[in-house]
Parts: structure tokens; sequence; C-alpha cells
């Protein structure tokens, strides 16, 4: 893998790592851009505009989300395979979700704390891909093995035209629905007696409430600039732009950890069947 020069921009190293097509490359660059811009190596944010969809591997093979395999994540080795592949599969999206929002939304005015914040979300999904894939391998499976939904990349697609749009969605739909699933797996893996699995679920948990956090805090930086009321706009955006329901039960302490109040997502909520 060739380094790009120091000097590069910091949206034409973003543009870089989501065209790169191999995963474990491009979750290397994700950790790499974030490294260089800490010691103060990318200081211009350029003009160059990131790819409608991210570069991404032969396989896995992407699926319509009701194509996909029915799966379970049991007990047996086959069923936490599925489960790993699936977590990894969402990771990779997640590195491309972020640098995607710094590629496409870095204000040109230097204000760094926006690049900063996305650059680390992005480094922590490289972490956390790495982990799962490393896991994968301890299973004798590897990332690509299986199937894999092509449903991600769409909320990006729907939310390319404006920043609060994608924030509204990623980060405060989608992070915080990880937040609410993500327990469950945590306790299912315990009991299974598997542990390492257990623990990188836990360092993944931790980070994503930090990544809701950031979804939150520049939701409501960016709503109170356009002199929107945030709640009320939130709901509205994921309205607009979210297809699918926000499901109950929520992980209340967590989303509140993380600044997502209960009155945001509660009156939109579907019912609790
Ligand atoms: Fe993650
Ligand atoms: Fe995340």
């Amino acid at each position: 893998m060739t380094t790009p020069p120091d000097n590069s921009t910091l949206t034409a190293r973003a543009t870089d790592a989501l065209l790169t097509a191999d995963p474990a490359a491009k979750a290397a660059k994700a950790r790499q851009i974030e490294a260089d811009y800490r010691r103060g190596n990318i200081t211009l944010r350029g003009d160059s505009s990131p790819p409608a969809r991210p570069g991404r591997p032969e396989r896995p093979l992407l699926l319509a989300p009701r194509d996909m395999p029915k799966r379970r994540a049991g007990r047996s080795e086959a069923g936490r395979i599925a489960l790993l592949h699936a977590l990894a599969h969402i990771e990779l999206n997640a590195i491309d979700l972020a640098l995607d929002i710094v590629a496409r939304f870095a204000p040109d005015d230097g204000e760094d704390e926006f690049a900063s914040d996305w650059l680390g979300v992005a480094a922590e999904e490289a972490v956390h891909f790495e982990l799962l894939a490393r896991r994968l391998n301890d299973f004798g499976a590897a990332y690509g093995d299986l199937p894999a939904h092509d449903g991600l990349w769409e909320a990006a697609e729907k939310t390319a035209d404006d920043l609060l749009a994608r924030l509204a969605v990623v980060p405060l739909v989608l992070e915080a629905r990880g937040l609410d699933v993500t327990p469950s797996m945590i306790e299912r893996m315990e009991r299974f007696g598997d542990r390492e699995t257990s623990q990188i679920l836990e360092v993944v948990y931790r980070e994503e409430i930090g990544h809701v956090a950031c979804g939150r805090k520049w939701f409501g930086r960016v709503a109170l600039a356009r002199g929107f009321d945030a709640c009320k706009t939130w709901q509205e955006l994921v309205m607009e732009r979210f297809r699918g329901d926000l499901k109950p039960p929520f992980n209340i302490a967590a989303r509140d950890e993380a600044g997502l109040a209960e009155d945001w997502y509660a009156a939109i909520a579907a019912p609790l069947r």
C-alpha cells in the first residue's frame, strides 16, 4: 500500500480511503488519516468529492435485505460466524459513513472540531471492523465468506444532500439502534461462554455510545446555526428520510448517556408489539 504524501488534503485522503475496495486496507487508511490529522499533517480541506458508492471487495456478495438468509445467532459456531460476519459488514459500512461525512460535509473555514470528531469515529469503526474480522479468523472464517446485505449504504445516498438529514438518520437512528440491540448479544455470548466475542462487543458498545453522542452534538449545533428547533427538526427529518420504524424497546439508559433524550424518539416510535 502506498501512503499518500503528507500534504494531501483532508477530502483527498478521505476520498482515497472511501474508494479503497480492500477492507483491511480501507480500515488501515482510516486509522492513518486520523493519526496524520492529529499530528498536524493534514491542514487543508481541499475539494475532492466523495464517490456516490464506496469501493467494496468482490466478496461478500451483496444481496437485497429481503434475500438474506435468516439466521439466528445461536450457540453453534455457524451461528456465531453469521453474527460476526453481519457485524463486520456493518462496521465496514460505518468506516465509509464516517469518512463520507468528513469528505462531504467538512466546513472549509478551518473548524477543526468537526473533522477531528468524525475522523475519530472513522478510526474507531476501523478498529471495530478489525476486531470482528480477526475473531472471524479465529473460527476459520473470513469477512467475505457469507453474503451481506446491501441496504446499509441506502441511508447515505438518501441523505447525501444535507448534513442535518445525514446526522438525523445515520448516528441518531442507525447507530442508536445498535445501542438497543448490542447488550442482548453480549449477554448471549457470555451465556455461550464466548468471552472473546463478548469482550469485543463490549468495546464496540462503549464506543458506539460516543458515536451517537457525536451525532447528537453536531445535530444540535447545525440545527441551532440554522435557527431550527432541534427535536422537532430531527423528528421531521426521520419521518421524511428514513424508511422504516423506530422499533422499541429502546436502550433508554445508553441513549440518555449519548444525550439522545427519550422525548425525541418516543413520539415517533412504532408501537411496542
Ligand atoms: Fe462501530
Ligand atoms: Fe459507530
